[in-house]
């Protein structure tokens, strides 16, 4: 419809279900010989499974009822701290994005969650559209390939998924502007017991 054919393709992943929905067509046209554009997933820094999470056997719910599957995780038990995109909460990533990242056919970023509101605000006064606290991160990706693209003089087609709108995340926005979001980090000692946590399964 836009006439043109994005070089670069940002999403954000939670689960992974949106960033496949926008990406994986445009990845099996690449795997079919044709054009390969870049594709980053962004994630948030406080529950970051493609980026620190580690690649291998899970389960995908914290009651371990699931089958278990071969993921990025950071443990069933790895519980994030407080942050405003509820979405991108979940300690796992879907197996084919899991599996495409291991084979290199995407890159992973992520940002604090104070970034990408920033990122939100600064598109919702350009475009007029409050974006969700999950959508954030993909603005907030998008805007860095954008200002890379400036740097280098660069004119490059970016695509990114705006995965929802933040009419029922005004308190969050509200709590932005007051300053009162704050960026905290994961234990890290409760990510390295989850980790450790996680159930083997042999070769
Ligand atoms: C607006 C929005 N975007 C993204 C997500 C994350 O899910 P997924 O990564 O599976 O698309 C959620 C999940 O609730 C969401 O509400």
């Amino acid at each position: 419809m836009a006439n043109a054919w994005p070089d670069v393709i940002v999403g954000c992943t939670g689960g992974g279900s949106n960033f496949a929905g926008i990406t994986f067509l445009f990845i099996g046209h690449g795997l079919r010989g044709g054009v390969k554009p870049r594709i980053v997933a962004v994630e948030p820094a406080a529950c970051p499974s493609l980026t620190r999470g580690r690649y291998g056997y899970d389960f995908g719910d914290t009651g371990k009822m699931t089958p278990l599957v071969k993921m990025h995780t950071l443990g069933s038990t790895f519980t994030p701290p407080a942050f405003h995109a509820g979405g991108l909460r979940y300690h796992g990533m879907a197996p084919l994005v899991s599996h495409l990242r291991e084979l290199g056919l995407i890159e992973a970023s992520a940002y604090t969650q104070t970034e990408c509101f920033a990122a939100g605000v600064q598109f919702a006064r350009s475009e007029g559209i409050v974006p969700a606290p999950e959508a954030n991160h993909a603005v907030k990706g998008a805007i860095e390939e954008a200002l890379r693209c400036k740097r280098g003089g660069r004119a490059e087609t970016i695509l990114f998924n705006l995965c929802g709108h933040g009419h029922f995340d005004m308190s969050a926005y509200q709590k932005y502007f007051a300053g009162e979001l704050r960026d905290e980090s994961y234990n890290e000692q409760e990510l390295a017991m989850a980790l450790a946590g996680l159930p083997s399964v042999s070769a």
